[in-house]
């Protein structure tokens, strides 16, 4: 039913659209659209679920969803990071109700099966008397996750056994996750809980607006300017690179300086002191973007975003990496889940000052985070009407991305991976987005004897 709602030649004439630089607004609203999203794209590629540093020690563990799919995240005794759906294989409840802790075992509330770390079966209550010998134990443990790998210490799932490694798939990005992860000794780690809230917008919007819409910055988040916190110069999220990288993957290494003004303090004002680090654990290249930069922002394709901004002033800079997951609730709701995460070999003032920054501005209640998703509740709100649902591809409802479009040439000389335009005011990488976006939406099932008969 769903597969023939959705008929692959609407994507045949999307690809000429997408190639012309437009895109209809339904794909941000359609049901049909939303059902395919979970099949084709969430159901196959990897999605973020945590950091290795909330997981300490043995028996640490957290809870975390796939879209629908509970996941339980859990550090065994040899120190592995396993993971597993968070449901019981007796009657299918939600095995761990808290969001994070550390146990010894698991014991599920409703009939009472323990199973210890590496998510075997090792309780059954009155198992003897009400079950006997038929009961194999062995075979009733959790569920596990088919593919869990990571990187710089970032752990993804992957619904799909067959998926590619993690290491393809986040391709070039990991050059720019090693600046960004990797620079100080002992990486980064997480400070506090990942903050959740619910948004009325589609999961493509948010991954939009981290990917590659600096162009919004002047506009959006104005009461910046007029406070003083941001520049008055229109351009000035623009300066820098946007950088388009493969699998739906985009970075923007924005430098906010003009051409010929004064740099801005290097490596993103982190303390001097730091700088050694960095030239041990970075290359010569990765040094050259990085001591230029001063925000990062980017996704990693389909949901996770990051930021890596500067707040403060001339000598009390302070640099942090706050990571967000899209988590869709449907094609109009999204839970946002935010994580704040800090170099570890900081000190223990320095991270309390940009903790501060995080929370005055990207946490739930940050006055930027208030600024973006008023708009995108917007984006719902105005996407529901006769003419913003038309699949008609002639009639006038298709939305701009024009932005560069055989304007802006690639610059060769930018040191680090994937095709670098030298501006961030562009929409390269919502174009390189949303046709990876058709590539997954357009492949048929593979497996179409399991669940692809439907009519
Ligand atoms: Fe978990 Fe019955 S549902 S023990
Ligand atoms: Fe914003």
């Amino acid at each position: 039913m769903l597969k023939h709602s959705v008929d692959n030649r609407i994507f045949q004439g999307l690809r000429e659209k997408m190639e012309q630089g437009l895109l209809p607004q339904w794909i941000f609203t359609d049901p049909h659209i939303y059902e395919l999203e979970l099949e084709r794209i969430f159901a196959r590629t990897w999605q973020f679920l945590a950091h290795e540093s909330e997981l300490p020690e043995p028996g640490s563990y957290v809870t975390r969803w796939m879209v629908d799919d509970p996941v339980l995240l859990v550090r065994t005794n040899s120190g592995e990071i396993k993971a597993f759906l968070n449901s019981c294989p007796h009657r299918g409840t939600l095995l761990c109700t808290a969001d994070f802790g550390k146990k010894k075992a698991f014991t599920c509330p409703y009939h009472g099966w323990t199973f210890n770390l590496d998510g075997d079966l090792i309780g059954v209550v009155a198992g003897d008397k009400v079950y006997g010998e038929e009961m194999k134990k062995d075979e009733w443990g959790l569920r596990p996750i088919p593919r869990v790998e990571r990187y710089q210490g970032m752990i993804f799932g992957n619904l799909d056994p067959a998926a590619m490694p993690l290491d393809d798939y986040l391709g070039d990005m990991k050059w720019y996750m090693d600046i960004i992860l990797g620079r100080s000794d002992g990486g980064m780690e997480v400070r506090g809980l990942p903050q959740r809230w619910v948004v009325h917008a589609n999961w493509k919007v948010g991954l939009e607006n981290f990917a590659g819409d600096p162009y919004h910055v002047q506009t959006t988040h104005r009461s910046t300017v007029e406070l003083g916190i941001s520049p008055q110069d229109p351009l000035y999220a623009g300066y820098g690179h946007q950088v388009v990288l493969q699998n739906g993957h985009g970075i923007n290494v924005i430098t906010a300086t003009a051409p010929g003004k004064p740099q801005r303090p290097p490596y993103q004002g982190l303390p001097q002191e730091m700088w050694p680090m960095f030239e041990r654990n970075l290359n010569a290249d990765q040094l050259k973007v990085f001591a230029k930069t001063t925000v990062f922002v980017g996704s990693i394709y389909p949901n996770l975003s990051f930021n890596s901004p500067v707040h403060g002033s001339e000598g009390h800079l302070h640099n942090y990496l706050n990571v967000r997951l899209w988590r869709p609730l449907g094609p109009e709701k999204i839970e946002i889940w935010s994580w704040f995460l800090i170099d570890k070999a900081a000190s223990e003032a320095y991270k309390e000052a940009a903790y501060k920054g995080y929370v005055g501005s990207f946490g739930p209640s940050g006055t930027l985070e208030q600024d973006d998703t008023e708009i995108w509740a917007r984006i719902v709100h105005a996407s529901k009407g006769h003419m913003a649902r038309s699949k008609d591809l002639s009639y006038n409802n298709l939305l701009n991305y024009l932005m560069g479009l055989e304007r802006v040439l690639p610059d060769e000389t930018f040191p680090g991976p994937g095709v670098a335009y030298p501006t961030c005011y562009l929409d390269a990488i919502h174009r390189a987005t949303h046709e990876y976006w058709l590539e997954l939406m357009s492949k048929e099932e593979e497996s179409a004897g399991e669940n692809g008969c439907e009519s």
